[in-house]
């Protein structure tokens, strides 16, 4: 469920009309919604208590969004965050999410980034491979700490979902294998700057199935159980995020009361914290990128391409993985639906948000919406072309902030400076 429905004939976002976020800010334009975000995050995590499991640290996936102001709503309620580069560290801090609920996840931190997450003491540093456990143990032994360590494992299902996303196969470059968590674990437990505190995963993203979930925890589990009974303390179980969304063409993904039943079942009886790293489910229908028609391109043989001023800079996802998102006209006009190719103005022909699609009729100047756009939207947005960052903002019921600004011309070249022969 998520708080943008049409009011009077207008999208709304909870009790703000989305036109005049597109008239005051300007498009293209990110519109979260707090409601969305709190209400996935709070329902996520009723539905791990109320299946049994105690305690859960929910770490936001940074990745997914970003935004300072994002993550203090999520952060206000409890959450943590799942990062993977000092920046991701820094923003955490930045939203107030204090160290004790920072997991810190990648397959190549730098000796600074170790050092950085050590300084402020992180809850955990996910260890995705041998060499980057003995850096680890080098840093941290330098800096007279010992560093929370959890192996990451590569549980080698096949979780579905673009080919580009998934990271739970052997053949990817994430995490190591069971016989090798076992093997570094128990070298990790004779560290001088290490303490092993657990074992983590995470398949991919965008699953709607939950046997290979339901696989790969079983597998944990048993990963869990067999440390334990060399006499190696295990006290967290990090199970990754990846939970799928309905991006309105697919098909219903499992609810997280589904998610939480299943792990309720597959780990029941085992005695550990969990944590999860969900990004998608938070924040993908939590957001929408408007955008305004700039032309309407009526081809004498039949194509008609809807241009945009919105472009794969600001939405990269259609480009990167044939992406879906449902577009919805901000004020509908009646009339028979057209068909038609929406595009945005970059000169490759990637630039295409989709083809063929059905909408309700359009002019130059309407306002269309992206939905499903809070996860892997801004984040993954650049400045292609020399286009200029959409800006984001935060909705809270009748109230809008502006939570990042659109940078100016200026902003973005003065960021440069001339070579001195030049
Ligand atoms: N934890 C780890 C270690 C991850 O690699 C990821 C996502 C997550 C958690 C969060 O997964 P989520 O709950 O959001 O599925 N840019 C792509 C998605 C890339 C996901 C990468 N890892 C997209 O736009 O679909």
């Amino acid at each position: 469920m998520n708080h943008f429905e049409l009011r009077g004939g207008e999208l709304h976002c909870e009790d703000v009309n989305l036109a005049r976020i597109a008239d005051e800010v300007g498009t293209p334009v990110y519109v979260y919604s707090s409601a969305t975000l709190e209400r996935h995050y709070t329902v996520l995590r009723d539905s791990l208590v109320g299946a049994g499991l105690k305690d859960p640290l929910i770490a936001f996936a940074v990745k997914a969004n970003s935004n300072v102001a994002v993550l203090r709503t999520l952060g206000r309620l409890g959450a943590g965050a799942d990062v993977v580069s000092e920046g991701e560290i820094r923003r955490a801090l930045a939203a107030g999410i204090p160290g004790e609920r920072i997991v810190f996840s990648g397959v190549g931190k730098t000796e600074a980034e170790i050092a950085f997450a050590l300084e402020v003491d992180v809850a955990e540093i996910n260890v995705e491979s041998e060499p980057e456990l003995h850096l680890v143990n080098t840093v941290a032994q330098r800096l007279g700490k010992r560093a929370r360590a959890a192996i990451r494992v590569n549980p080698d299902v096949e979780a579905g979902g673009h080919a580009k996303i998934a990271t739970g196969k052997a053949e990817n470059k994430f995490g190591v294998s069971f016989a090798e968590a076992e093997r570094l674990y128990a070298n990790a437990s004779n560290m001088a700057g290490v303490t092993p505190v657990g074992v983590a995963c995470h398949i991919g993203s965008q699953i709607t199935d939950l046997a290979p979930m339901e696989a790969a925890f079983r597998k944990m589990r048993g990963l869990v159980e067999r440390l334990r009974a060399e006499g190696l303390s295990v006290e967290r179980l990090d199970l990754g995020g990846g939970l799928g969304v309905p991006y309105f063409n697919q098909p219903e993904p499992p609810s997280p009361a589904d998610y939480a039943q299943m792990i309720g079942r597959a780990l029941q009886g085992l005695d550990v914290q969990l944590a999860f790293e969900p990004g998608r489910m938070i924040a993908a229908n939590a957001g929408v990128l408007l955008a305004r028609v700039l032309h309407v391109n009526r081809r004498p043989e039949g194509r008609n391409f809807l241009v945009l001023d919105a472009a794969m800079n600001d939405l990269l996802r259609p480009a990167m993985y044939d992406a879906y998102h449902d577009i919805r006209p901000l004020r509908p006009r009646d009339g028979a639906p057209e068909t038609y190719d929406v595009v945005g103005p970059v000169c490759e022909t990637g630039d295409t948000f989709t083809r063929d699609r059905q909408l309700p009729p359009l002019e130059a100047g309407d306002l269309i919406a992206f939905m499903s756009a809070g996860a892997y939207g801004a984040a993954m947005s650049s400045e292609y072309n020399s286009r200029l960052l959409a800006p984001e903002v935060l909705v809270r019921g009748a109230d809008f902030a502006v939570v990042r600004p659109r940078p100016t011309y200026q902003d973005m070249l003065d960021r440069e400076q001339p070579a001195p022969w030049l």
